[in-house]
Parts: structure tokens; sequence; C-alpha cells
């Protein structure tokens, strides 16, 4: 979904301002603080499967039992990914006669009790969603006012994992919005504690007070580890339609909520950053394994949410890293904490039992970078020899106390630690890249191979490689002997082929090869990347469709779902557009500014969202207008590049397609369809599907020679005039 954060904000709260005050749902205690703890039923961090950031509620019982019986095929059951939770959706929109939930008959024909045998047989755990207010997320019946029944129920089907969401929690008078929280779930851990059967209870409340103030939200995790045993903190990550960009931010994102947060964790109660999502679309191997790493360095609950049926090998093997596992599931049971961060990296270390450590190298940047910290920096004793073994790779070395690796854009390095390596261990060394001058196409570097061991490099050698077009000079060096705790380095300069309009990435590697004594012939490879950006000659160059699909095709023929406008399958109607005046080509003018509306056929992918694209842009004026609108509610960063090379920057917001005023961030509806398309067809008839437009401010008396869109992918632009 785009703008996931600002979407769960917008859901967590619909409904609580100003709602009317509700009774309280049944409720034993209101001093819920005082009690005992729950019990602590999840000693290491819950892993297991859950639907949800893959299938959303399109799911059935199929989809669970095929992915449960993968769970157990593939082997990762046995490595502790036990629990299987049918996520929203599974049940109908009313209870029955005797106010309990009902399984949607056909999602779920056998019912919900079926299904646990079901996953009981496989030697699965049954995990199930409900939610804490008065309805779920998706809109169907909450436990609001049924918390004991729904509990009982819950037992009686044998559940063993229950995820509590919180959204559409009302208001109850007299009390805040965090003590109503504190007490519904404080009412559902008791009511699970009394039906006997031990049900690990994933708290979702935080995340409703992620945007609340730092100490309501601690607050409100302080006490979901006295009522549960995880608990949900943050935004969810993205959804399966979201473009690669999307799905890694969401990563990055949910990572930076989680990873200060190891104050609020302790055994046995775990902070949850949500799922993991190897085996979906679109994420790069080392895009994967950087999330694996970081939540098993954040001792995070381990949940995969993906089609494991058609899972790469790659992504099955990932999640089945079995030390990387035990780094997450490690008996001492604490979050990893940062030790380092600089500009696009972060390095953490997380104690392990036995003294050691598991430390990981993270690079957040777009550009491969050499990490470089020490043994003591990661919390290990005084030594003279550590030993390093990446869990990735399965290699190990031997340092004399720098910990360092090259880490390619969006990866991660991560070691597991000891003081003291065994005799004749290969030493650890690092090959990096410095630029020296230049960048895109013509850049100059100096490639360096360092010994981090006890143990010198004879007959070192480098080998360059770069992507078919590109020139590295020279295309080797021989560095000969570097001795322990030293470098050798050699100069290098790369050139590459024009590259076409866009970002253009170029990873440069250099294969360092070298005798290490009793270890024999070793290599290791370090990597730079070199990024041109060359603008786009105009803007319907950079983007060909605006999320517009056309009415009169039948969905069989369905270009419904191409013109997808939002990551959920809606778009604009070109039949309800053309009723306000907006077709391929046409001139739309508001308050004096023109723009063109793009010439582009309904009904290919939506390709609109801004994501920092570089467009060429003549004239000059006081301001540049834009015509777009969100399928968020975000502002960005707009730079202008004028002729004389200076430049000037300004912030641009366009308000939400659907149903707003218009008028956030100073912009102005230059057109308002009446409905929009579905993934079934037209629907949301008056709900008002707009086009707006706003500016940001030029430096008078100055030529535009291109403008820097925003990197945020909930903002659609169509149209730019300078004015
Ligand atoms: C919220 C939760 C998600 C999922 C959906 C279901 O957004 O955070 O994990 O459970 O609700 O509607």
């Amino acid at each position: 979904m785009a703008a996931t954060a600002a979407a769960l904000l917008l859901s967590a709260f619909a409904g609580v301002p100003g709602a009317a005050a509700a009774a309280g749902p049944a409720q034993q205690s209101r001093n819920a603080s005082a009690d005992a703890p729950y019990p602590n039923l999840a000693p290491t961090p819950p892993m297991g499967w859950n639907n949800w950031s893959y299938y959303g509620c399109d799911i059935s019982e199929n989809d669970v039992l095929s992915n449960a019986r993968k769970l157990v095929s593939s082997g990762l059951a046995a490595k502790g990914y036990d629990t299987v939770t049918t996520d929203d959706c599974w049940m109908t929109h009313s209870r029955d006669a005797q106010g309990n939930l009902v399984a949607d008959p056909q999602r779920f024909p056998h019912g919900m009790a079926w299904m646990g045998e079901q996953l009981h047989a496989l030697g699965l755990k049954f995990g199930i969603y409900e939610d804490a207010g008065t309805s779920t997320c998706g809109g169907y019946p909450g436990s609001w006012g049924h918390i004991d029944q729904d509990a009982r129920l819950f037992a009686s089907w044998k559940v063993d994992y229950l995820k509590l969401d919180g959204c559409n929690v009302p208001g109850v008078s007299g009390e805040t919005q965090e003590q109503v929280y504190h007490s519904v779930y404080s009412d559902m851990s008791k009511a699970l504690l009394a039906t006997g059967r031990p049900i690990v209870f994933s708290v979702s409340a935080p995340a409703y007070f992620e945007y609340d103030t730092p100490d309501t939200w601690h607050k409100v995790i302080s006490w979901s580890g006295q009522v549960g045993n995880l608990w949900r903190e943050g935004a969810d990550v993205a959804m399966e339609p979201a473009s690669a960009r999307t799905k890694w931010s969401s990563i990055k994102y949910n990572y930076g909520y989680n990873v200060g947060l190891a104050d609020l964790q302790s055994p046995g109660r775990w902070n949850d950053p949500d799922f993991l999502l190897a085996g979906q679309s679109r994420l790069t191997g080392d895009e994967i394994r950087s999330q694996m790493s970081l939540w098993a360095v954040m001792a995070a609950p381990l949940i995969s949410s993906a089609d494991l049926t058609k899972a790469a090998p790659e992504a099955l093997s990932v999640l089945g890293n079995s030390d990387v596992i035990a780094v997450d599931q490690d008996p001492t049971g604490l979050q990893g904490r940062i030790v380092q961060q600089g500009e696009g990296y972060d390095v953490l270390s997380k104690q392990l039992a036995g003294g050691e450590r598991a430390v990981a190298l993270f690079n957040s940047s777009d550009q491969a970078r050499t990490i470089t910290t020490t043994a003591a920096d990661a919390g290990l004793p005084a030594g003279s020899s550590y030993r390093l073994k990446d869990l990735w790779s399965q290699r190990t070395t031997e340092t004399s106390g720098t910990i360092a690796a090259n880490v390619p854009a969006h990866g991660t390095v991560l070691y597991r630690v000891r003081t003291g390596a065994a005799a004749h261990t290969a030493p650890a060394t690092t090959v990096s890249w410095h630029r020296t001058s230049g960048e895109g196409t013509d850049s100059a570097w100096t490639v360096s191979v360092a010994d981090h061991g006890h143990t010198g490099l004879s007959g070192t050698q480098l080998e360059f490689s770069a992507p078919e077009g590109w020139t590295l000079t020279p295309s080797h060096a021989r560095l000969g002997y570097i001795a322990p705790g030293r470098s050798a380095s050699v100069t290098v300069r790369a050139t590459g082929p024009d590259a076409a309009p866009g970002t253009t990435a170029a990873t440069l590697t250099a294969t360092g090869r070298y005798h290490a004594g009793a270890a024999g012939l070793r290599t290791v490879t370090g990597e730079a990347t070199t990024i041109s950006v060359v603008p786009y000659p105009d803007l319907k160059s950079a983007f060909n469709n605006v999320g517009v699909t056309n009415e009169s095709a039948p969905p069989a023929e369905g270009n419904y779902t191409t013109g997808n406008f939002d990551c959920a399958g809606n778009s604009y109607s070109a039949q309800a557009l053309a009723a306000a005046g907006v077709t391929p080509g046409a001139q739309l003018t508001k308050d004096g500014v023109s723009w063109t509306f793009p010439d582009a056929e309904p009904g290919s992918a939506d390709n609109v969202s801004a994501a920092g694209q570089v467009i060429r842009t003549g004239g000059s004026g006081s301001a540049l207008w834009f015509l777009g609108a969100e399928a968020g509610t975000v502002e960005g960063k707009v730079t202008v590049t004028y002729t004389d090379g200076s430049r000037s920057t300004g912030d641009l917001g366009l308000p939400n397609w659907c149903c707003t005023a218009g008028t956030e961030y100073g912009a102005v509806t230059v057109a308002t369809a009446d409905h929009r398309n579905t993934p079934n067809g037209p629907a949301n008839f008056g709900g008002g599907y707009k086009l707006f437009g706003n500016s940001v401010p030029l430096t008078e008396g100055r030529t535009v020679e291109s403008v820097t869109l925003p990197d945020e992918g909930a903002i659609h632009i169509f149209a730019l005039s300078v004015h």
C-alpha cells in the first residue's frame, strides 16, 4: 500500500477522535498493572507464517493449509516456523444468534476448529486474528463487548496464538484512549488465562500509539509486556502488490522504529516489527537477507508472509538459515542494539549465550560500501584474536580486532563473533573502494586490500570487473605481500557508456586473491556502486500512464487492475474523468495555470509514482505548478536546477485522490470525477476522485533546466507547468 505509515495512522484512529463514548467491554479489573504478568508462553521469539502481507483478505483454507504443508515439507517447521496464523477476514460480517463469531463459509467451509485440527495434525500451532475494537481493520466483528466469549470460542477451537489488533477501539467516557486500550487488552489477557489453554498473546495496541507522544507509546509497549507475549508497535510492512522500492522502504522504516526499543524488551516479551517478506516478489537477495539478519539481531518474531508454495529456493534458504535463526532464538533473549552509525549504515551488536556476539553490518544506502567497527565497540571482551563466522557465506576468519566487510547496497553482513580463534584460521580481509574523483560514467578510485588478521597475505593480486560496455584501467594489479594489520592499494579509473535517461547504477567489482599461510589460497571481493543520473527529456518519457482505466471494457478483458493507482487495484475511471473534462491530451486550467493532461491510453500499468526522477523542464516564472494526486498523505522535497547551475527547493504535497477537502498542503482542486474503478469495475459513486494543482516557488529571473521530483511513491504527478 502507498504510505503504509500514514495509512495505518488513518485506519488506526478512524472513529476514535470525537467518537461517541461507548460502554466499556466486560471488565474484570481496571487496575491491570497490579496483576501478575501474562505467563511466559514464548521464551524465544515466536516463529511461523501469517497470510496477511501476501494475501490480504483474499484467503482460503486451501491457501493457509498449502502454506502450512510447505512449512513442513521445506523443513522450515522443524527449524522453528511452527505457528500458522489466519489473519483478518476469516469470518462473516455478523455473529450468530448466540453471539459467536462465524467462519466465512466460502473461504473456510470446514470452519476454524477443523482448520486447527489440520494444523495440529501437521505438528503446527494454530494462530488466529481478532480485534479489540468494535470491528476489525477489515470491517468484521471485533471482540469489543465479547472478550470472554471470544476467548472461550478460540480455546474451544484449540487456538494456540491470538493476534488481537486494535482498529476501531471506541472512546470511553472519562478515560484516555491509552486507558481504554490498556483495559480491553488486559481483559483479553485475563480471559485467555481463564480458558486454561496456553495461548500466546500478540498485542497490537502499541501500533496505535506509534504517532502519539514517545512517552505514551512507550507506556503502551510497557504494559503490552505485562498483558501479552509480543506486540506490534508500529506500521505494517508493505503488502505484496507494492513496488520493490516501497517494500524496501517499509523494511527500513519498520527496522527504524523497532531498533530503538531494546530497553522495552525482555526475554519472553518481544517487540514485533511485522512480517518477513522473503518469498514475496521484487525484493533482491541482499534485501531479504538484510531483513532476516536485522530481525534476528533484534530478536524479533520471525513470521513469514508469502506464498511459500511458489517462493524461490533462495527465499526458502534465507528463511531457513539455521545460523541466523539461532541468533534470533538465542536463549539469552536480548534485543541487539546499534553500536555505531553513520550516513547510510548501522552496526548492530546482540549479546548471545556463552559470551558470543552477533554483529550486523547493515548498508541501508543504495551504494556498496565497506563498513568497519571493532570487537571492543561491538561489546566483546578484550582479546588478541577473535573468530568471525559470516552467517550468510559460512566463511570463518580470524581478526585481531577490526570487524569489517564490504557490503553491497541494501545488504547486511552478519557475523557471529567470539574471542579466540583456532590456529590456521584464515585472516579476515576486505577489499574497499574509495572514490577520489568523478561520478557516473567517469570516476577514479583507490582500491585497497586490508589484512585484519595475524597471518600476512602473499602474492596478493586484484582483478577488476564491471558491467558490459565499461572499462576499468588497469584491469588487474599485483599488490604483493601485505603484512598483518596493513593494507595495499592501487588506483583505478572506471569509464562507462552514456547512460540512458533516469538513474542507472553500475556495480564495479574487485576480486582479491592471495596466499594466507597454512590457510592456503583465498579470495575476497569488494564492490563499488557508481550512479548516473540523466534527466528525462520530458515528463512523458519518465511516465507513460496515470492510473486510469476504461470502464466500458468488461472486467474479464480487465484493464481494471492494471491502472492500479493506489496499490490496492483501484484506478481513475476514464469515463468519469471525461465527464469532468479530463481526456488524454486535454488542456486543464485552474486560476490561470494550465496543464496538458497526459496523452496516455487508459489501462496500462500505472507508474506515475514520484521517485526522485529528474525531468528536463524549460521556462522561467515565479512558481512551478504540479498537476496530480496522492494515494497517501505525505509531503516531499522538490529540487529545481536552473541553467546557471543554481538550485532551489520546495515542499510538495497533494491531497489524497479521494474524499478530502482538496485544500491540504495549500492545493487547489482542478477536476472531480464522480466515481472510480475498483478491481470489480466502476464503484464508489459520489466519492469524488480528484485531480489537484499545487506549486513550489521558483527563483525569479532564472531559467529552469530540470526538476527533481519528490522521492515519495504516494505522490503521483501527471503534468508540470512553469507559471
Ligand atoms: C492491521 C494489522 C495488519 C493486519 C490488518 C488486517 O493493519 O496491522 O497486520 O492484521 O490490520 O486488517
